[in-house]
């Protein structure tokens, strides 16, 4: 059994009594990381979106793209600065570092966040490690909410939800008019969009391929928030058009077997690891100091 494996299986066994989302502790990440100081590493930072039969500067992105002014909750903030998310926000910041640690190995920029099931906490995840990329020194990071059935991210951030994903993919809106951009931090959202009636068929239909072609060199990293794996094919087509994939599980609550499932289906494709969401301080995930894995599941 692979250490992921056996820490999710103790997770499970020390199931906590209660979930508290008052108190966010949320992420861990194994003690066999290399800690890697942040924004010590250089990425490739090229300025050019080709859309349309044509390259965009960034200056043009920042021009065209909306500013509505986000209304971020600091209940969703792990940076914000209520103390108690210090020690989460330090988790953010290790997995962050140990994505940069990934690319080193190999040429990764658009990652998509999922999970089993439906809240185990993967836009809590997106927006928060979208947040600790945009808040280091000339990075910039992209949201995309491609969940288009129980879209989140814009509520999380306090932004319009529309026009967006799923009004690009439906023909009726262009690159420019569904980014929406931060005049603080350098973080952009791409929201979800009006509400559609056949959200696998829009995802599939190349649109987003091109899209994330398109863009993600203007972006040190793409971070895409998708529907739980087990109710819809949506996260399955998505992983397609994305270099890696996160899988959130929330500590102790989902089940050790299903886990397994969705670790299969991304297995041998493009799995990047696992992020243990919501586990107790100072709890033993077999093997790890506290908390969970991230890293490459090698069973
Ligand atoms: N580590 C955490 N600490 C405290 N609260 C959390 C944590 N992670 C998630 N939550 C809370 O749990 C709820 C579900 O989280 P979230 O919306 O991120 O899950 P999700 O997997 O995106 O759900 P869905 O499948 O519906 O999209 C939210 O209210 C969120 O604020
Ligand atoms: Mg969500």
């Amino acid at each position: 059994m692979s250490r992921i494996h056996e820490a999710l299986k103790k997770a499970e066994e020390q199931r906590p009594p209660a979930w508290k989302p008052a108190d966010p502790t949320p992420l861990g990440f194994g003690d066999d990381g290399i800690a890697v100081a942040a924004g010590a590493m250089q990425s490739p930072r090229r300025e050019e979106m080709p859309t349309a039969g044509r390259c965009l500067r960034l200056e043009e992105l920042r021009q065209r793209c909306i500013k509505p002014g986000w209304k971020l909750s600091p209940d969703y903030d792990v940076f914000s600065t209520k103390q108690s998310s210090a020690l989460c926000a330090e988790q953010f910041r290790t997995l962050r570092s140990r994505l940069y640690r990934l690319r080193e190995k190999s040429p990764i920029r658009t990652l998509l966040v999922t999970s089993t099931l439906p809240g185990e906490g993967k836009t809590f995840v997106a927006l928060n490690l979208a947040l600790a990329i945009a808040r280091q020194h000339e990075r910039r990071a992209l949201l995309i909410d491609a969940d288009l059935r129980a879209s989140r991210l814009h509520v999380r951030l306090g932004a319009p939800s529309a026009p967006g994903l799923s009004d690009y993919l439906g023909g009726r809106a262009d690159e420019f008019s569904i980014l929406q951009a931060d005049p603080k931090v350098e973080l952009f959202l791409v929201p979800a969009g009006r509400p559609v009636g056949n959200p696998s068929e829009l995802l599939a239909n190349g649109k987003l391929k091109g899209f994330l072609n398109g863009i993600n060199s203007v972006f040190d990293w793409v971070i895409v928030d998708a529907p739980p794996v087990l109710a819809v094919a949506d996260a399955g087509i998505i992983a397609q058009f994305c270099d890696g994939v996160i899988v959130v599980v929330r500590a102790g609550e989902t089940a050790h077997d299903l886990v397994k499932t969705t670790l299969q289906e991304f297995r041998g494709n493009n799995l990047l690891g696992v992020v243990l969401n919501g586990a107790n301080e100072g709890a033993d995930y077999g093997g790890h100091s506290y908390y969970a894995g991230f890293g490459m599941d090698t069973e």
